[in-house]
């Protein structure tokens, strides 16, 4: 056992059960999208393992586009402002886009992505999370794939952090509460 594994309070999605959720929601996803040249748009830092396993499950011909928000510095909660530091290299207009997030949990991140998106020119807009937190949503927006609806709980692990750490655990795990002084 490592030692980030003994800041996890309890997990809630293994490194199998994530995989077989990835899986089916590929499947549903090249459904959707075959035929349709979409550009895949990460949103980094959370979702940079997320997208690596999507994009190979969706077997869709399609490109790779990465963007860079402002976050939540080492807070746990969002401020509601939302600013780009890093920006898409390419010319969208017309373009079929798939936002590709680690969670939506008030919703200020996708809310704000989504309307830069367009007024960028793109066709459409979808927006796929692994993991959704409806319950804490400030923002009124939904996701067209979710892989998991969590509690709300403040959850780390692939790709998710705390601090900048635990993003590089396998699976998704909630950390326990002394680790961020939420005793
Ligand atoms: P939103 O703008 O409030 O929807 O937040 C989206 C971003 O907040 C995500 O991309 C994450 O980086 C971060 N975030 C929200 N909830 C959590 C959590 O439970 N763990 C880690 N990061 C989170
Ligand atoms: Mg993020």
């Amino acid at each position: 056992m490592g030692t980030m594994d003994q800041d996890i309070l309890k997990v809630l999605y293994t490194e199998k059960q994530i995989a077989a959720r990835i899986e089916a929601m590929g499947a549903e996803m090249y459904r959707d999208l075959e035929g349709k040249d979409p550009l895949f748009i990460s949103v980094l830092r959370g979702a940079f393992i997320f997208m690596a396993d999507i994009v190979r499950a969706c077997p869709v011909k399609s490109d790779v586009e990465f963007i860079a928000v402002s976050s939540y510095g080492n807070a746990t909660s969002s401020s509601g402002a939302v600013q780009i530091t890093h920006d898409i290299q390419q010319d969208i207009t017309g373009r079929n886009l798939v936002v590709i997030e680690d969670i939506l949990d008030s919703g200020n991140t996708l809310y704000f992505l989504k309307q830069y998106f367009l007024t960028k020119g793109a066709a459409s807009v979808a927006v796929c999370t692994l993991l959704d937190k409806p319950s804490r949503r400030a923002k009124a927006i939904t996701a067209d794939y979710v892989g998991f609806q969590v509690p709300d709980e403040f959850v780390v692990g692939y790709g998710l952090d705390y601090c900048q750490k635990y993003r590089n655990l396998p699976y998704i795990g909630v950390l326990k509460p002394e680790v961020y002084g939420g005793a």
